[in-house]
């Protein structure tokens, strides 16, 4: 089907609405009683034949393969394109890498055609609840937004744009260590506490800094990433970084210190004795001690293993993120919705199971939640909508995932989080 075939959301659709019913009322043919009947078809979202994707929509003609606006995306891939244009290449290549020959950013994503949903019938599901509780917080959707570095690569708004689109579509989100705005900041655009995701820096002061500071701030929990210990080799980013003609070293300057010094939770802090960011020589001596540091919540976030998952419990780690850091740690062509059942049982309830990698559909997000997942963290998409269209794009990247993902709730007859279950999927 070629993308002008396509139905979008856009302001055409209101028009043609419009336009039919224009037609149909000056009709001699039908009464009024069938042209409100018509109208109540096409309009409101208070019917459930409206909660239907409406057959009328026009698709706008695109001018090549892009979206002018969000309104003209119909999912989320949409956005990506865009990004791709918009973004010098470096920083394109950047947020698309994977490792290696990127196979496990590829098995993410095959990971799900591995799984079928059991759609279900006769079930009344015109009022679907999509809340879920985590740490006793009541969050509006299973999905929250990964932790990505750098967003002001993307945009100058930069995870204030997000935080911003968060506050409005009701979303969590997870601040990275080497985000390019301050937790403080965040928090405020946000209107309430985010996650605060922790990079192991190799000076425990400097560390013990960046907790104190993200609890004080509000972080309700700190989530130490564990996958970057082994180094790596991002082969997608160097390529596209070929055909990139302006200076990195412009902003870039060479040396750790320098690029940490940066980003603002580094702001005041001595960093000179840090030499790195991802925990080398990391073992679990040090999840005990930061244990001992952390107030609020911890949470493992690249845990792949049911043996990682069982040790995590072992040291009073309160939820995990299953994740392979979006196919960018290791080239192991593992996909994490392909593990997350021996975590699920390995963890056994104990604690929430949260997961990330490739999620770009609300079929996705709702074969996770059926294997066990407390609640799923999106990465890319959001940064390809930030990147196209700053808030507007991060906002209709998360309107399309939880319109897609209510729907899919609907087919299986869930009307809560709760009533998905192991007998809404099956192996393919
Ligand atoms: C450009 C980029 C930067 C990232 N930065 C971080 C980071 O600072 N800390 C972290 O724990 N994970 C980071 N991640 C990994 C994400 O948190 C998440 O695990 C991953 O993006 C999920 O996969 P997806 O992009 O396929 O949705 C980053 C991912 C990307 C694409």
């Amino acid at each position: 089907m070629s993308r002008s075939d396509q139905q979008s959301n856009g302001g055409e659709t209101q028009l043609s609405r419009r336009k039919l019913l224009e037609f149909l009322s000056a009709s001699p043919m039908l009464a009024p009683g069938a042209v409100a009947f018509v109208a109540g078809f096409l309009g409101g979202s208070s019917s459930a034949l409206a909660q239907s994707y409406d057959v009328l929509r026009q698709a706008p003609v695109l001018d090549g393969d892009l979206i002018a606006n969000p309104a003209q995306a119909l999912n989320v891939f949409d956005f990506e394109l865009v990004a791709k244009k918009v973004l010098p290449p470096a920083h394109y290549g950047y947020l698309a890498s994977g490792v290696d020959g990127d196979e496990t950013l590829k098995a993410n994503r095959d990971g799900f055609e591995k799984i079928a949903i059991r759609a279900r019938r006769l079930i009344d599901v015109r009022k679907i609840d999509t809340t879920v509780k985590i740490f006793g917080e009541t969050w509006g959707s299973p999905i929250a937004l990964a932790p990505i570095s750098s967003q002001g690569a993307f945009h100058p708004e930069a995870e204030g744009a997000v935080a911003r689109a968060c506050k409005a579509k009701n979303h969590q989100m997870i601040l990275s260590t080497v985000g390019s705005t301050s937790i403080e900041d965040v928090i405020k655009e946000r209107g309430s506490p985010v996650w605060y995701m922790l990079y192991p820096t190799d000076d425990w002061a400097v560390t013990e800094a960046l907790v104190k500071r993200a609890e004080k701030a509000g972080a309700p929990a700190i989530v130490l990433t564990v996958d970057r210990q082994g180094g790596r080799n991002t082969e997608t980013l160097f390529r596209e970084r070929r055909g990139d003609t302006r200076t990195c070293t412009d902003c870039h300057t060479p040396g750790f210190k320098n690029e940490v010094s940066r980003k603002p939770m580094f702001d005041d802090l001595d960093v000179s004795k840090v030499t790195n960011l991802y925990g080398t020589g990391m073992t679990w001596d040090y999840v005990k001690r930061l244990r001992g540091v952390v107030k609020g919540k911890l949470v493992l976030k690249g845990i792949v293993t049911q043996e990682d998952a069982k040790k995590a419990l072992d040291y009073g780690v309160d939820a995990l993120i299953v994740s392979n850091h979006g196919g960018r740690a290791e080239e192991s062509l593992q996909s994490t919705i392909g593990v997350l059942p021996e975590i699920v049982g390995a963890v056994n309830g104990k604690v929430p199971v949260l997961i990330d990698g490739g999620f770009r559909r609300g079929t996705d997000v709702i074969k996770a939640l059926a294997l066990g997942a407390t609640a799923v963290c999106v990465g890319r998409p959001y940064a390809w909508g930030l990147a196209a269209f700053g808030q507007p794009g991060v906002e209709m990247v998360l309107t399309i995932m939880q319109r897609e993902f209510e729907t899919i709730m609907r087919q299986v007859g869930a009307t809560k989080i709760a009533e998905i279950n192991g007998t809404s999927v099956s192996r393919v």
